[in-house]
């Protein structure tokens, strides 16, 4: 093979990563290919704007999409753009084009990734998007080839580094939500939209990625429940760390007895296990196969080149195999398995969990919230009263054993209505096992 030839959709940050790894690397990775590797064509929307780290002048660059997507000398394309349209369009114009595709893009295939997936398939071309989730942690290639052997049972994930970086400053430094939040988006750590960040919802595109591959079932991003950590308090924090446990956005899959759940939600989990330790940007993910047992993997889960290096190892995947002439299989893409998971309703789900009822100090509140909590069958594990901050109110930190989600949200509703509850009270979910 003369030269396999790479277009690129989208200079941003990771699009200029994967340049720069182009020029600082190329002698080694064209060794590792087997056979020489060209930037072909880069397209963007802004061609003049300088490149830190870059030689704009020596790119190949055009605001013209079509000469990477239409150009028959383009083998490989590298989606780059983000955001859904153009890029789905532009992924199928690829693959109709006969070119192999990777992408970084993880709310793409959240949202449309059947569809995109599937006309791959019908191309016999690869898809391929190690950097959508988990930034430069290999893990998709983890799940997909390193743990081939395995039924993977459970992932806990800290997938989003911008609510890790948020709820470790408010940890370490007491600050408050609003206050780290605005520091993440000048530091621009957060997404376009910083809502996909805090309330959880690319956490669940990456859960959704990753599911849909770990457990060889369709999985609907509206299969996953998602709570985001806006409404997280320093109190809640500081109260956490007083009973041994941080607060971590977590996204979870758990399978079992033919069901699955799926859910993305402020998790109290203790500090003794090693995922308490995962601060600032870094993301983790703990996982569990039936023949390996536990493993974890941590990393930069964002940022320029943890990015190119998790969009390079795509790249000389499918370039290995152009230059061998091979082609792709279906099985490069996530097939599923010909036995489906059920999704499970967030009502049956159990977990243990933290309750924070602020009330009046007054006789028989406590036994009034301990009823409810009772006839719910939902058991206490601990209680806590504080000293009373609030010229009314008097907080009441409790601690459950684990019990059905449709329980305590009945009993929260309850509890919300007593005369004596005077702000609606806050839950956080606590988990022990799994990340130990
Ligand atoms: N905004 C994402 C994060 C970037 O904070 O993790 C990587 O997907």
């Amino acid at each position: 093979m003369e030269a396999v030839n790479v277009g690129i959709l989208g200079l941003g940050t990771v699009g200029a990563g994967v340049a720069k790894v182009f020029f600082s690397h190329r002698e080694e990775l064209e060794e590792k290919i087997g056979a020489p590797v060209k930037l072909h064509a880069i397209a963007d929307l802004d061609i003049t704007s300088p490149r830190q780290g870059l030689t704009t002048g020596e790119l190949p660059l055009t605001t013209d999409a079509a000469r990477v997507l239409d150009d028959a000398a383009v083998d490989i394309v590298v989606e780059l753009i983000g955001g859904l349209e153009p890029a789905r369009s532009f992924i199928l114009r690829a693959l109709a084009n006969g070119k192999h595709v990777v992408t970084a893009n993880k709310a793409l295939l959240a949202t449309h990734g059947e569809e995109l997936f599937a006309a791959a398939c019908k191309r016999g071309r690869m898809l391929a998007f190690e950097a959508a989730v988990a930034g430069g942690i290999p893990l998709i290639r983890a799940v997909k080839e390193g743990l081939v052997a395995n039924r993977i049972t459970s992932m806990y994930g800290i997938v989003n580094g911008t609510s890790n970086y948020i709820l470790s400053k408010m940890t370490d430094e007491g600050q408050e939500f609003g206050q780290v939040l605005a520091e993440a988006q000048a530091k621009g750590y957060a997404e376009a939209d910083p809502t996909f960040d805090v309330e959880g919802i690319d956490s669940a595109h990456k859960l959704q990625i990753l599911a849909t591959l770990a457990f060889r079932t369709p999985v609907r991003l509206s299969d996953i429940y998602v709570e985001g950590i806006s409404k997280i308090t320093p109190q809640d924090i500081i109260l956490a760390r007083e009973m041994g446990f941080r607060i971590k956005l977590l996204a979870i899959a758990k399978a079992g007895n033919g069901t699955l759940e799926l859910r993305v939600h402020p998790t109290m989990i203790p500090d003794s296990v090693p995922m308490s330790a995962v601060s600032g940007v870094f993301n983790a993910v703990f996982l569990n196969g039936d023949v390996v047992n536990d493993l974890m993997f941590y990393g930069r889960g964002a940022g320029q080149m943890p990015t190119a290096s998790s969009v390079w190892a795509d790249i000389v995947e499918i370039a290995r195999r152009l230059a061998a002439g091979q082609t792709a299989t279906p099985q490069d893409l996530p097939i599923f398995g010909s036995k489906h998971l059920s999704l499970k309703p967030m009502e049956e789900v159990t977990s243990a969990y933290y309750l924070y009822v602020s009330a009046m100090d007054q006789p028989a509140v406590l036994a009034q919230v301990a009823g409810i909590l009772g006839k719910n069958e939902i058991s206490i594990a601990s209680v806590i009263q504080k000293v009373r901050q609030h010229a009314k109110a008097v907080p009441v930190v409790m601690m459950t054993h684990e019990a059905q989600e449709g329980s305590m949200q009945k009993a929260l509703k309850e509890i919300n209505n007593l005369r004596v509850v005077v702000v609606p009270t806050r839950m956080i979910r606590v988990e022990d096992s799994p990340v130990s």
